[in-house]
């Protein structure tokens, strides 16, 4: 217990792994201790954007120690997906500033993020392959989808680490951060999301999930129709509209 780490400034919570002797590698217990924090995230109305980010190394994986006897039952057993979902289904913007080593399970936790920040030096990449697996945690859904497919097969069938500079032209990190400020630009992005309205930007994050996920490309604009014009029963809206008529910032109020 104790190896991550919630902590709260103001409407923006930071998520961290405290395990730096084996570079921030998930261990299943430490899973299990983040899904109940993602629960407290998910419950808490004042969090308005999670920041995903560990000292010196995102994290370097799913622990090899934890899964190296593993049959397939026990594989099966051995799931991070659920707590990854949580994550990505949050209502809030959720960013991964990534430091250090995100690799494998690392990796793949920091694609639930919405926005990922990378510092210049960062490594990122899907090793499993050269551990005689594949990603288990989303990789395989996830990556194609930032990415496209071709990128997606590259990283993954090489297991290559790539630097932040290669995974930005891929469009795997949204951009890249000096070395030591990836955490300072990653607050100050929240701290803007944190001023835009709360539940246009839930709508917004369910809405592009939504047409991503709808085959049928007329559908999703429906969706998309659909869901805007529920704003318009919100105070924030009305807020967002009169404050600009007004000339002056808004408050939004999260109603
Ligand atoms: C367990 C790990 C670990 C990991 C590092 N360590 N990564 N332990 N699981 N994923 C431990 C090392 O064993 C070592 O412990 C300590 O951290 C420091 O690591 P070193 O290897 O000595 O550091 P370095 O030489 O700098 O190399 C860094 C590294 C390397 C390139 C990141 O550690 C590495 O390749 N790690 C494994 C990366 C990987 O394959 N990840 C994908 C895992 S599979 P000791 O006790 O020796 O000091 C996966 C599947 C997800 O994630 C599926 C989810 C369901």
């Amino acid at each position: 217990m104790g190896q991550i780490v919630l902590k709260q400034e103001g409407a923006i919570a930071v998520l961290s792994v405290d395990r730096p002797e084996a570079l921030n590698a998930l261990s299943r217990e430490l899973v299990d201790e983040m899904d109940l924090l993602v629960e407290r995230v998910r419950k808490d109305p004042e969090i308005r954007c999670l920041i995903l980010h560990s000292e010196k190394n995102f994290a370097a994986g799913a622990d090899i120690k934890d899964m190296a006897d593993c049959d397939e039952e026990a594989a099966k057993a051995f799931v991070f997906s659920p707590t990854y979902d949580k994550i990505e289904e949050l209502p809030i913007p959720v960013i991964a500033a990534i430091e250090g080593y995100a690799l494998g399970g690392g990796m793949e936790l920091a694609m639930t993020a919405d926005i990922r920040i990378a510092e210049k030096s960062a490594k990122m990449g899907f090793p499993e392959v050269t551990l005689g697996i594949m990603p288990g945690a989303g990789g395989t859904i996830r990556v194609p989808r930032v990415t496209g497919e071709a990128a997606a097969k590259e990283l993954i069938f090489t297991g290559d680490i790539i630097s932040a500079e290669k995974a930005a032209a891929i469009g795997l990190v949204n951009r890249i951060s000096e070395d030591g400020e990836v955490l300072r630009d990653a607050m100050k992005l929240a701290e803007k999301l944190c001023r835009r309205g709360p539940i246009a930007l839930a709508a917004a994050k369910r809405t592009i999930r939504a047409g991503q996920e709808e085959p049928d490309w007329k559908r999703g604009i429906q969706i998309e129709a659909e869901n805007w014009a529920k704003l318009f029963n919100t105070e924030d809206q009305k807020e967002g509209m009169k404050a600009f008529l007004e000339k002056r910032k808004p408050e939004f109020q999260n109603r």
